[in-house]
């Protein structure tokens, strides 16, 4: 199912960005998990425009109402609901598109699926479908956390910026939070911001790549096949709007390494397995080893840009576009946010389903026999 994520933490997000409101259910979250509106609505803050003159002006407070599935603040085993009102939707600034299709949004290519779209703010494709993840994210973090597992993605580069000076096993998140395009860089991030802010009053946009370290993610997640967990992960992230690369460790960079370099040495710590170096990213075989898993994502530059650029109508007439409304010209300050949301939600299932492997192995064990049937 499209709108579903998960095998036994399981997700589905609901809404439009321009229709009543948007939001998410979640189902096979433990019982007795600590969960306050709060710590959901901390994470829906990171994710809303409007935060800075970065992003988008949409004046949205999102605020998240707990509908099911918790009581005294804590999880009751459940489905949980979870749902975010829309307060500042104007459909109006997309009525002037005419019926245009945006250049690189999905506006044509959900007209050739279901010859029907939300036309308001892009419906299902908008960023603003990403509330549910955001909000279920949550949640998943507060049980991975009781886990020990923390999850931060910050901006590793916009265009041509790289920010070199960020250690992933070190970085925190006041760090990530110290500036508005969330990069823990702060010389970088310094240069980032200016030319986010050159782009915008130009009315362009610009992309680049976010990174994603989980911390403490013991060894064994994920399925040796087609559930690999890089693959889930892969999926995952790339399910996000604006998405255009994925890398795990080395990445696309290590094809450049002969093996000699690239392999990560193993060695012995406290009675614990290690690897000298992380080009796996964490993951080998499908299966985390114990490392800081890392990942990267490409994002692209906004489609909707207040430049005139070439399109055609819905009866395949030419026109000319220039974009109007509130328009993110860089979409990854708050895509970061929404990135650790995707890793959470891909742990929090794989975590739920190493449990159950490991208790279907404590109930197999040798020794053990079947209750006798009467
Ligand atoms: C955080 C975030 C904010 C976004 N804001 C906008 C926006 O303001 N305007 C826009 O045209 N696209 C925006 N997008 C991207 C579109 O949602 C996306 O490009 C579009 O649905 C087409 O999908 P695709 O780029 O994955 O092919 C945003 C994406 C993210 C992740």
């Amino acid at each position: 199912m499209a709108s579903t994520l998960g095998t036994l933490f399981r997700i589905t997000t609901f809404g439009e960005s321009h229709g009543p409101g948007v939001g998410v259910v979640i189902d096979g979250c433990p019982p007795r998990i600590s969960l306050a509106t709060s710590d959901i609505q901390a994470e829906l803050d990171r994710r809303r425009p409007g935060q800075s003159r970065l992003v988008s002006a949409r004046a949205e407070a999102d605020h998240v109402e707990i509908v099911s599935g918790v009581e005294d603040g804590l999880t009751l085993g459940t489905p949980i609901a979870l749902l975010v009102r829309n307060e500042d939707a104007r459909p109006q600034d997309y009525a002037e598109f005419g019926g245009l299709f945006r250049p690189s949004h999905a506006d044509y290519t959900y007209e050739a699926k279901y010859g029907i779209r939300a036309v308001a703010g892009g419906g299902r494709a908008s960023a603003r479908e990403t509330i549910g993840r955001v909000a279920a994210a949550a949640v998943a973090r507060q049980f991975l956390a009781a886990a020990g597992v923390e999850v931060l993605a910050y901006v590793k580069r916009v265009e041509r910026i790289l920010a070199l000076a960020i250690a992933p096993g070190r970085v925190t998140r006041a760090q990530i939070e110290a500036n508005p395009v969330r990069c823990p860089d702060p010389a970088a991030a310094a240069k980032m911001i200016r030319l986010i802010e050159r782009v915008r009053k130009r009315g362009d946009s610009v992309g680049g790549v976010i990174e994603c370290v989980a911390r403490g993610v013991p060894a064994g997640l994920g399925e040796p096949v087609f559930d690999k967990l890089e693959a889930d992960l892969a999926k995952a992230v790339m399910s996000l709007p604006a998405t255009k690369g994925f890398e795990i460790g080395s990445g696309f960079a290590g094809t450049l390494l002969l093996g000699s370099v690239h392999n990560d040495p193993f060695y012995m710590e406290h009675g614990r397995v290690r690897t000298r170096t992380n080009r796996s990213g964490g993951v080998q075989g499908g299966i985390s080893n114990g490392e800081d898993i890392l990942i990267r994502v490409a994002l692209k530059p906004t489609a909707t840009i207040a430049l005139p650029q070439e399109t055609v109508d819905r009866a395949g007439r030419s026109a000319t576009l220039r974009g109007r409304g509130r328009h993110d010209p860089c979409v990854l300050p708050r895509a970061a946010p929404m990135v650790e949301a995707m890793v959470l939600l891909v742990l929090a299932d794989h975590w739920l389903r190493q449990a159950a492997l490991a208790a279907a192995q404590v109930a197999s064990r040798p020794g053990r026999r079947a209750p006798r049937r009467r």
